[in-house]
């Protein structure tokens, strides 16, 4: 009875711990095969025909500074810019110079000073544009002037019509004395669109005449000495 009963446990010990080293071998060799580094055991890679990341690209930073565009523009205020024109002739096409605020002399024509005139928001923050008050249609602007185009302000202001020629607004080409100058620069508390001043105002216009080329200084002259 006893010794059945040992038979009995010896042969269920065997058998389980049997099996269990079998039931491990069946796991590993399914999994890792016949081999003791388990390659197969790894995790297989997925991969995407199509790359999931975003690509580590940032857009190039824009240089701070002074816009490429303008970096080769002189600087100027409006006023002179307009003070320049008119000492230099007031002329429609030919080209006047003036000297920026950086000291450069540059050049500029009157397709850089009309659009002082017609623009709005410009000498100021909430500034009306010049022709605004003063265009085409004379019997209806201020002071009779049209600074819509070079005839106009050359025309000058008070026409009561608009073949005829008007007071001048270009002091005869002398910008201090001209009636331009003072009605730009100077505050007129009681003339509507005359009571602030303009004299603030910084562009870029014109282009910098080519600076003087340096004069290249003489190579030394190397005397040889004669040998003794
Ligand atoms: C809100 C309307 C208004 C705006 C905007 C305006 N003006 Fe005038 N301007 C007048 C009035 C009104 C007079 C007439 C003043 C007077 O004769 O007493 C005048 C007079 C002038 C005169 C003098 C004319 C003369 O012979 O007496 C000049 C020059 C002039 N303006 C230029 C300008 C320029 C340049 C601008 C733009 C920067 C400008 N004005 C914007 C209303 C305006």
């Amino acid at each position: 009875m006893k010794d059945d009963f040992r038979k009995f446990m010896n042969g269920t010990l065997i058998i389980f711990v049997v099996g269990l080293f079998v039931w491990i071998g069946f796991v590993y060799v399914n999994s890792c095969g016949f081999s003791v580094n388990c390659i197969r055991g790894e995790l297989p890679v997925e991969r995407t025909p199509v790359p999931t990341l975003i690509p580590a690209f940032l857009p190039v930073a824009e240089p701070v500074g002074v816009p490429a565009a303008v970096a080769d523009q002189c600087r100027t205020h409006a006023v002179d810019l307009v003070g320049a024109w008119v000492d230099a002739g007031a002329l429609q096409e030919e080209v006047f110079q003036f000297v920026d605020v950086d000291g450069r002399t540059c050049e500029s024509t009157f397709t850089e000073v009309q659009p002082l005139f017609s623009g709005a928001n410009l000498w100021y923050a909430g500034s009306l544009s010049c022709v605004s008050c003063h265009s085409v249609d004379l019997a209806v602007f201020s002071a009779q002037l049209d600074l819509s185009s070079y005839e106009g302000i050359a025309a000058g202001s008070g026409r009561s019509e608009a073949s005829l020629k008007g007071t001048d607004i270009l002091g005869g080409g002398d910008w201090e004395k001209s009636k331009l100058r003072e009605f730009l620069s100077e505050n007129k508390p009681d003339v509507p669109g005359h009571d602030q001043q303009n004299t603030g105002l910084l562009i870029f216009a014109g282009k910098p005449l080519p600076q003087a080329a340096p004069v290249p200084t003489e190579a030394p002259t190397v005397t040889a000495t004669p040998t003794p």
